[in-house]
């Protein structure tokens, strides 16, 4: 793994855009792997300055959303599909109908499944995913005993997951929904870079966990030691719980 501990928040968000301008200059149909939540905010902000500035252009991409809720109303400003045109895609120049999301209204979670696993192979894959983490180790909606081999499904949301997100929900945790659809950890697996962003002391266990920790169902996010190209950024409060930050840090300057 990569592992990269910034100054701050914003320079984690720095990084993470310059992997995404990359991706958006060196491919010729981009496929970008989206992630919701607190974390990918100043991310986007970032890429919508750019791209407010011309430089960078979203007009070749295209991006798959790593979940969303189920049975929240079509229109719900939490559905992740809301959230993200809100924060991000509507901001730039993605063309019409090119930003898949998980529908989580229909009676048929398997088909909404397969369908959106083809839709990503038929799209060529993902060439840049990004992932926040979970206080509880997960990626997408992948809870604690997620198969490392798992693909897009239905999922129970823990009762961490539920609690931490109830801040979107006026802090009723009556109305975040029990259940969503997810991207398995081998969907996950199959983008060509993964890039996790974690900031904040809340983090430091669970990245201490995905880095330094054995490979475990129990932290889904300990997956990522499987895949041979994962950049992780921090900044220092979620770095905090790592052991070998001196090495790390040698590392990235070495092979920069
Ligand atoms: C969101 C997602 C989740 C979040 C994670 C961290 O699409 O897949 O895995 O990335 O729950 O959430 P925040 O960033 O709000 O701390």
């Amino acid at each position: 793994m990569e592992i990269i501990i910034a100054s701050s928040p914003a320079e984690t968000a720095t990084i993470a855009a310059d992997f995404v301008c990359r991706v958006l200059a060196r491919q010729e149909r981009p496929v970008l792997g989206l992630a919701t939540g607190g974390t990918p905010f100043l991310t986007y902000r970032e890429l919508i300055s750019r791209y407010e500035r011309g430089e960078v252009s979203f007009h070749t991409a295209r991006a798959f959303l790593l979940d969303d809720y189920v049975d929240l109303d079509t229109d719900h400003p939490e559905r992740f599909r809301e959230v993200i045109s809100r924060d991000f895609t509507s901001h730039v120049d993605f063309p019409e109908g090119v930003v898949y999301s998980l529908d989580g209204s229909r009676s048929r979670p398997e088909e909404v499944a397969a369908a959106y696993e083809e839709a990503i192979v038929a799209a060529g894959g993902i060439d840049l995913q990004l992932l926040g983490l979970g206080r509880n180790g997960h990626i997408g909606f992948n809870e604690p005993s997620s198969s490392f081999a798992s693909r897009t499904r239905l999922i129970l949301l823990a009762e961490t997951t539920r609690r931490d997100n109830a801040r979107f929900f006026d802090y009723d945790l009556e109305s975040v929904p029990r259940l969503a659809m997810t991207q398995g950890i081998g969907t996950i697996l199959d983008a060509r870079h993964l890039v996790l962003i974690a900031n904040g002391r809340a983090k430091a266990a669970p990245v201490a966990a995905t880095i330094e920790g054995p490979l475990t169902a129990m932290v889904p996010a300990s997956a990522l030691q499987l895949h041979p190209r994962v950049t992780v950024l921090l900044d220092k409060a979620a770095a905090s719980g790592l052991q070998h930050t001196d090495y790390y840090q040698q590392a990235h300057a070495a092979t920069a």
